[in-house]
C-alpha cells in the first residue's frame, strides 16, 4: 500500500490540499499521475465530454472523473486552465484514489476576480454534517468548516458509516463532554477509510479501512463525510465486516469490554449476570464473556430470548418478573452470580440482588446502588482503547460475537436515527454516508 501524502501542520486549511503534490513522499502521488478522463462531471467545465476534446483556451485535458481507474493511492493534484466566457480561470483540481479508484474531485477554481476567488474558495471549505448549533438543540444538517489536512499524530478518514446510541442524546443534550463546543457535528463512533496521514503517523496510511471511538473529538463529530481523529484512536476493519455494522460497533463493543476486562477481570469459570442481554451492549457483554470462559446467566424480554441463547448464555430469565434475581440465584444453587454487569437503565438494584456476599458490579447506566454484603461497584464509562477495540473488532469478524445493526439511515436523516436509538428497540441504529 502506498503511503498517504504527508501534511506538515502549515498545510492545513482546507479541503483543497493545494499542497500535497510537494510534500509527497516517495514519488507515490503526483500531478503527471492524476488520471485524465473524458465524461468528467464534478469538474472544470470541458466544452465537450462525447470526445474529450479541449473547450477554447483549456491547455490541459480533462482532469480527473469519479471512477477513473488511478495507479496510486490518496491525494493528487493537477492544473488547469479555462476560458469561460471571456474570463480565464486557472486552479487546481484534487483527486482522492482509494483502492485504485477515483473516490471524491475536488476543485480549487480562481478567476482574476479577488472576490469570485473568496467565494469559491469558502465554498470549497464548507462540511455538511448532522449535528446542533447548540447544547440541546435539535438535530439538523450543519455546514461546518473543513474538513482541514490532519495534523501531527492524526489522520483524516473518509467516513463510511457512523453509529448512534442512545449515547449520544445524552451529548445533544451536553451532559457528555465531547472536547468541542457547539456548533459541532454529534457522533461519537465511525468506521471508513484513512484518506491522508499527518507527521509522525507511522501505523496507518491511505486506504487502510479502520473502526474508531475518538474522542474527546479533535475537530467534528463523526455524523459527517470526513473526519479527522487521532491514529492512537484507530482499530483495523475486518474485512468480513460491513462498512454499516463497523460504525455502529465501537461504543457498545468497547463499553462492553471495559465492564468484563477493567471492571470485573471476569475470567474462566466465573458465574456472571448480563442484566439487559436483549441491548446492544448487554448481547455483546454476553458474547464476550463466553469467549473469556464464564458461565453466563442473563435477562432478556421473550423477543430476545432466542438470540441470547445463540449468544452462548447458559441461562435466560424474563426481565418482567419480579422476581427475576431469585430466578438468577435458584440458577446458580442458590449462591448468587460473582459478577454482574447492569446494561438496563433502573437495573442496578436487581442485579445487585443476584451477587453473591463479596462479589462485584459493574454498572454502564451511571445510577450506582447503595451496596450491601461487601460487593464491590464500579461505573463503568466508556473510553476509547484501540487495542481492546481491535481485539473485539477481529473476534467480529471471525463470527464469534453477536452484534447486528437494526435500522439504517442517510445522513441527512440523523434525527430520526436518534430518535430510533433512544427508543432502543432492535439492534444498532448507523449512519451511512
Ligand atoms: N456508560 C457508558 O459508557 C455506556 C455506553 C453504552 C451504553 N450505555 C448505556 O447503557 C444502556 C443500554 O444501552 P444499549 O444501547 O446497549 O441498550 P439498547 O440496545 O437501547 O437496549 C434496549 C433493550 O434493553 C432491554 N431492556 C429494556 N428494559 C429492560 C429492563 N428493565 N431490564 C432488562 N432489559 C431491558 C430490551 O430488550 P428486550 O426486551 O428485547 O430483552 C430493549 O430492547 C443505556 O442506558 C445506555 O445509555 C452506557
Amino acid at each position: 500500500m502506498a503511503h498517504a501524502p504527508r501534511l506538515d501542520e502549515e498545510d492545513g486549511a482546507g479541503v483543497g490540499l493545494e499542497r500535497v503534490t510537494n510534500v509527497a513522499e516517495g514519488g507515490a502521488v503526483g500531478k503527471d499521475r492524476l488520471p485524465v478522463c473524458a465524461g468528467a462531471r464534478e469538474q472544470l467545465p470541458v466544452a465537450d465530454e462525447g470526445t474529450g476534446e479541449r473547450p477554447p483556451g483549456q491547455r490541459h485535458d480533462p482532469p480527473a472523473a469519479l471512477g477513473a481507474v488511478a495507479e496510486f493511492e490518496g491525494f493528487a493534484e493537477r492544473s488547469v486552465q479555462t476560458v469561460d466566457q471571456g474570463q480565464t480561470r486557472f486552479g487546481k483540481l484534487n483527486a482522492h484514489v482509494s483502492s485504485g479508484h477515483v473516490v471524491r474531485v475536488a476543485r480549487n477554481l480562481r478567476s482574476h476576480r479577488l472576490g469570485e476567488e473568496n467565494r469559491a474558495t469558502k465554498r470549497e471549505r464548507k462540511l455538511l454534517v448532522a449535528g446542533i448549533e447548540q447544547w440541546g438543540g435539535a438535530v439538523r444538517m450543519l455546514e461546518l468548516a473543513g474538513p482541514r489536512a490532519p495534523r501531527a499524530g492524526e489522520v483524516l478518514i473518509e467516513v463510511k458509516a457512523a453509529g448512534v446510541g442512545n449515547w449520544d442524546d445524552i451529548a445533544r443534550a451536553g451532559n457528555w463532554d465531547l472536547g468541542r463546543t457547539a456548533p459541532v457535528a454529534l457522533g461519537v463512533e465511525a468506521a471508513g477509510v484513512v484518506a491522508a496521514v499527518g507527521s509522525a503517523v507511522e501505523t496507518w496510511s491511505a486506504g487502510d479501512e479502520v473502526l474508531t471511538h475518538p474522542l474527546p473529538l479533535v475537530d467534528q463529530g463523526t455524523w459527517a463525510p470526513w473526519l479527522i481523529a487521532r491514529a492512537a484512536d484507530l482499530a483495523r476493519k475486518p474485512t468480513a465486516v460491513s462498512w454499516t455494522v463497523a460504525g455502529a460497533f465501537p461504543v457498545p463493543a468497547l463499553t462492553a469490554v471495559q465492564a468484563l476486562n477493567d471492571a470485573l477481570g471476569v475470567g474462566r469459570g466465573d458465574q456472571l449476570l448480563v442484566n439487559g442481554a436483549g441491548g446492544v451492549t448487554g448481547g455483546l457483554a454476553v458474547s464476550l464473556a463466553v469467549l473469556r470462559g464464564a458461565r453466563v446467566l442473563a435477562t432478556a424480554g421473550p423477543s430476545s430470548r432466542e438470540r441470547v441463547l445463540a449468544a452462548g448464555a447458559a441461562t435466560v430469565v424474563d426481565y418482567h418478573d419480579a422476581d427475576w434475581p431469585e430466578q438468577i440465584i435458584e440458577a446458580t444453587g442458590g449462591r448468587g452470580v460473582d459478577g454482574a454487569v447492569n446494561a438496563a437503565r433502573g437495573g442496578e438494584a436487581g442485579a445487585l440482588r443476584a451477587v453473591r456476599d463479596d462479589g462485584r458490579l459493574a454498572t454502564i447506566t451511571s445510577d450506582p446502588p447503595e451496596l450491601e454484603r461487601g460487593i464491590a461497584s464500579r461505573s463503568v464509562y466508556v473510553r476509547p482503547d484501540a487495542t481492546q477495540l481491535e481485539f473485539a473488532a477481529a473476534e467480529l469478524g471471525a463470527g464469534r460475537l453477536e452484534f447486528a445493526v437494526g435500522a439504517r439511515f442517510p445522513l441527512a436523516e440523523a434525527g430520526a436515527a436518534l430518535v430510533r436509538a433512544v427508543a432502543g428497540r432492535g439492534g444498532a441504529v448507523a449512519l451511512e454516508m
